[in-house]
């Protein structure tokens, strides 16, 4: 990035990846002005194709995927890995970094003016860009996501903590708002998609059900329920007030290990999650120090407040054991 205005405050964000930083922001700003005009635009949520993993692409999706990678090329990034592509793009020969992406998160969410979001993860790049991706989420140097809701805000952290920055839509600045962003340890909130329950595993089940007895069941209190649809959504609520969310593997066809990918989805937000005092797990086994065979690969997720998370490791191991 070269002599434009300042998009987003940099003192707290480690120099070398500043420039990244400035050009995620850039196209946030950017891709939001989009997202507000909603159906004054053009149709953001016409179908346009299939991704990778079969999903429908919305025009939108395509759009924000085109807006990150033509910030991303004008920066220090070698490798740019998207939802939106089969594989990675080389950008920068001699980059330093790779960015792995899901430019639009909650495309069902687009024409019913929910919040919806973008992902991203930042990694140092190596030779090949498998290698680069395919690694521990703990190996990531940032992770975090822009939320498009009733205001727009960034959420990264570089490992010491998490950041809060809000767009201030007059200016097309993110201003920073936190500087130590914190996930409740207890809460008594749970997301997930309640109508896959016939799929569930039983310790998901067994979680669930004693949530859904409240006061009257194991757990002794009642608890409230949250599904959105985005997840960037459902973890900026987590962020904000505490809770735990669950996308768990279930018998579904192509759902073994759930819906979310690892890479661009679930590493990220793990990293966010972890740095704000709270739990990110495949249900049992800490996420940060796992990692994806495959650019697209999925992965169970469950992340929030550390209670919960840990209570549904605890039913693995309890109904494992028996
Ligand atoms: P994307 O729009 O990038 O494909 O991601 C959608 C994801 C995630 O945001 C959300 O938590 C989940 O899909 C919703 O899945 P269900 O439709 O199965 O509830
Ligand atoms: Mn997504
Ligand atoms: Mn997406």
């Amino acid at each position: 990035m070269t002599s434009h205005a300042p998009v987003i405050d940099t003192a707290h964000i480690p120099a070398p990846l500043a420039p990244i930083i400035e050009a995620l922001a850039a196209a946030a700003v950017e891709l939001d002005a989009v997202i507000g005009r909603g159906p004054l635009g053009q149709s953001l949520g016409a179908q346009v194709g299939e991704n990778t993993d079969g999903d429908t692409q919305k025009a939108l999706d395509v759009q924000a995927d085109e807006m990150f990678a033509a910030r991303m090329r004008q920066t220090d990034v070698r490798w740019y890995a998207s939802e939106e592509q089969d594989s990675a793009q080389e950008m920068t020969p001699q980059g330093a970094y790779a960015v792995a992406i899901d430019p639009l998160d909650g495309s069902s969410n687009i024409d019913v003016n929910v919040s919806i979001g973008t992902i991203f993860s930042i990694l140092d790049a190596r030779d090949d860009a498998e290698a680069t991706f395919l690694r521990p989420a703990s190996e990531q140097l940032a992770g975090g996501y822009v939320i498009y809701g009733p205001h727009c805000a960034l959420v990264v952290t570089f490992g010491d903590g998490v950041l809060m920055f809000v767009l201030d839509r007059e200016k097309g600045v993110f201003v920073l708002a936190e500087t130590a962003l914190r996930i409740p340890d207890e809460a008594r909130e749970f997301a997930i998609n309640a109508s896959n329950r016939r799929h569930w595993k039983d310790p998901v089940r067994a979680y669930v059900d004693a949530c859904l007895a409240g006061a009257d069941g194991p757990r002794g209190c009642d608890f409230n329920m949250r599904w959105v649809g985005s997840l960037v959504a459902e973890a900026h609520r987590i962020l904000s007030r505490g809770g735990v969310f669950l996308y768990p593997g279930d018998a579904r066809q192509g759902y073994a290990r759930g819906r979310l990918r690892m890479v661009y989805e679930c590493a990220p937000i793990a990293f966010v999650a972890e740095q704000a005092g709270g739990l990110a797990t495949d249900g049992q086994a800490s996420l940060m120090a796992q990692q994806a065979d495959g650019l697209h690969a999925r992965s169970p997720l469950v992340f929030g407040s550390a209670e919960e998370v840990r209570e549904v490791a605890r039913l693995h191991a309890e109904i494992a054991a028996r």
